[in-house]
């Protein structure tokens, strides 16, 4: 072998390597599908970033990146009604107590809505499965609703809801490409 072949060798190698161990980079195919949904968000940033996180190849397709979605809300809503529970517990303010019950029944609302959609998703029911999504994005904003009504100082979910409405809103997005493809 040459010289020249064998550094060229190497430098495939090289390459192969580097894109083996980046599965967080996408190829501009998905990239541009990323694109066409974060586009449509309140914050592209948060979008392409948990798209690219979560990515398991570098190239991949509205399937793949509505099962992120579903996943991702699922996790975030699984925590956060968690961390609602939590509260519910260390909080003696009748009044926080009141919209932490909201929010516990918004998220029960959701996850049972997202355990749908999943089943529905694998069996390649994409109608059914947006069909399940649509009642989440109201049925989430009743949690930030109920903390907008003094006395109650802070909303303690803030940033959490507006992850997952986001999420949510992502989830509905993609999922409306693989139904219109
Ligand atoms: C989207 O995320 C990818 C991967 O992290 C990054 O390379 C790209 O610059 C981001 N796009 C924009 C417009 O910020
Ligand atoms: C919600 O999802 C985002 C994006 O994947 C992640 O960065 C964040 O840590 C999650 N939050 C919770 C509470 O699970
Ligand atoms: C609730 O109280 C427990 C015990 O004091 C504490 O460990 C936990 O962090 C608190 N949770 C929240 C969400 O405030």
């Amino acid at each position: 072998m040459s010289l020249a072949h064998c550094y060229f060798s190497v430098s495939v190698a090289l390459l192969v390597i580097f894109l083996l161990i980046n599965p967080a980079f996408s190829d501009k195919k998905t990239q541009e599908m990323i694109d066409k949904v974060c586009r449509q968000m309140e914050e592209y940033g948060f979008c392409n970033q948990t798209f690219n996180e979560n990515l398991k190849t570098k190239s991949t397709n509205y399937v793949d990146l509505t099962q992120i979605t579903i996943d991702q809300v699922t996790r975030n809503a699984t925590n956060t009604y968690e961390f609602v529970l939590q509260l519910l517990q260390n909080t003696s303010i009748e009044a926080l107590k009141n919209a932490l019950r909201v929010c516990e029944s918004s998220y029960q609302v959701v996850l049972g809505a997202f355990q749908d959609a999943l089943r529905s998703f694998n069996q390649q029911d994409y109608d059914s499965m947006i069909k399940y999504e649509r009642v989440t994005p109201k049925a989430q904003g009743g949690c930030d609703a109920c903390f907008n009504t003094p006395p109650i100082p802070a909303n303690p979910l803030a940033d959490r809801n507006r992850q997952i409405r986001i999420l949510i809103a992502m989830a509905i997005v993609t999922g409306h490409e693989l139904v219109t493809l």
